[in-house]
């Protein structure tokens, strides 16, 4: 029997906890810090998942034998360096890659360059600084509208903005660079090329000398129906996507995730864990946007319940660099994602409402996001706050569920897209 720490509290986490506690295999199972959710499949720890002491004493303490991290933080502050460095946890493996292998998220300007370096698909780019703002500027005056400016660093999300006009541009270039708008993270910017396509999101699991690719899914980023406002964490997602032909992930394969794990092996990074691609499908062509050192919140609430086997075999054939002779099998159904969010969300929204209904969910699993418990009740706490995942034999089935389901929970100013996958549909017929 082997004993799980979690790390994280999002909806990725309580579809990862829901996945990890139907395992045969699995003796106990703990989460930190979780949510109200992931309370139902394990035991939650209140500390930070960046708070490695604290974690050491509960590892330690509780013969945890395997660590799972979900968000990117821990990563990129170096968790799984951490345990390697330490006598005592040296030998329990992590699932995420180290510092080293988290750059490919950490920093833009290391991702794109790694890109280069292996000849994969993706926008063309500069990078300037506070002492190349000029130089910045005269490069935004070559490309044409609009322009897509990445803080090098981590921004919660927030670190890339699109204008539309070469005024704006040069104005936010400036703000970035200079007046430090989102502080460490924006000392360096890329400046790229507008990629127009459709997105999506393929996931991959390395065991550092092999690799799996998973289910991919396409998610919705905007607060706005029809793609439109703000941009969010992810407002709802589905898995397969009708556009992502096999010819076409054939063509993913080979042209990105075969280069970028023999990329990582080349530069001498041991990388065990979850790559997240973001792909521009232009034309029939696939070029990365980005990459993250995690699964995608909502993407994995629509993957892992596409996932037939067991996640613990998963991860341990990828802490044993055996990947490749596990078989990964999948759900053929379609699965979909609705995330309820807190009015006002992405900006400013209120915590601490009462949630009702969640008994009444019948024909979906809720993957609790910003959860928790009060007292005897469940009430919300953060700006997404469960997301409604359901299976169906079409994309019309499982979107049906979902909405069904979405309309039996409420809490106060309560928010959701109504069009999620629909998009898809007309691909479908
Ligand atoms: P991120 O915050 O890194 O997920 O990026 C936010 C969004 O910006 C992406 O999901 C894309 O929709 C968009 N984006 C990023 N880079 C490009 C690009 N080169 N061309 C077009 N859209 C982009
Ligand atoms: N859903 C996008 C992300 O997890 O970054």
């Amino acid at each position: 029997m082997i004993n799980i720490l979690l790390l994280g509290s999002g909806g990725r986490e309580c579809a990862f906890a829901w996945k990890i506690s139907q395992s045969r295999r699995l003796g106990k199972l703990y989460i930190a810090p979780g949510n109200a959710g992931t309370q139902q499949y394990g035991t939650n720890v209140p500390i930070p998942d960046t708070d490695f002491d604290a974690i050491k004493t509960l590892v330690l303490e509780n013969n945890i034998n395997m660590v799972v991290v979900g968000p990117e933080a821990p990563l990129v502050k170096g968790i799984h360096d951490f345990f390697l460095e330490d006598e005592k946890l040296k030998n329990i493996p992590v699932i995420g890659p180290k510092k080293d292998g988290a750059q490919l998220e950490g920093s833009k300007d290391f991702s794109k360059q790694f890109m280069q370096r292996h000849n994969i698909p993706t926008a063309r780019y500069r990078t300037f600084t506070k002492e190349t703002l000029t130089e910045g500027i005269k490069f935004l005056e070559t490309l044409q509208p609009p322009y897509v400016l990445k803080a090098d660093g981590l921004a919660a999300g927030k670190g890339v903005v699109i204008p539309e006009t070469l005024e704006e541009a040069k104005k936010e270039l400036s703000d970035m660079l200079a007046n430090a708008r989102f502080g460490e993270a924006s000392a360096k910017v890329v400046i790229e090329e507008f990629l127009k396509g459709i997105e999506l999101s393929v996931f991959v699991l390395s065991d550092g000398n092999s690799y799996k690719i998973l289910p991919e899914a396409k998610d919705y980023k905007r607060i706005g129906e029809g793609d439109t406002g703000l941009n969010t964490g992810g407002m709802g997602a589905v898995s397969p996507v009708p556009f992502a032909t096999s010819e076409f992930m054939k063509n993913v394969e080979e042209q990105i995730v075969v280069p970028t794990i023999s990329g990582l092996k080349k530069e001498g990074i041991i990388y065990k864990g979850f790559i997240f691609i973001g792909l521009m499908k232009v034309g029939n062509k696939p070029f990365v946007i980005e990459y993250n050192c995690r699964m995608g919140d909502p993407e994995t609430e629509v993957v892992i319940p596409r996932m037939k086997s067991d996640i613990i075999d998963l991860f341990e054939a990828t802490a044993k660099e055996n990947l490749n002779e596990y078989k990964l099998e999948i759900d053929q159904r379609f699965a979909s994602t609705v995330m309820l969010v807190a009015g006002g969300y992405p900006g400013n929204y209120d915590k601490g409402k009462e949630i009702y209904g969640l008994e009444k969910i019948k024909d979906s699993i809720a993957f609790h996001a910003g959860t928790k418990h009060q007292g005897n009740t469940i009430v919300t706490n953060g700006g997404r706050v469960i997301a409604i995942t359901s299976l169906g034999g079409t994309l019309d089935e499982a979107l049906n569920k979902s909405y069904g389901s979405a309309s039996k929970i409420s809490y106060e100013k309560k928010y959701y897209r109504n069009d999620i996958g629909k998009d898809l549909i007309p691909l479908l017929h």
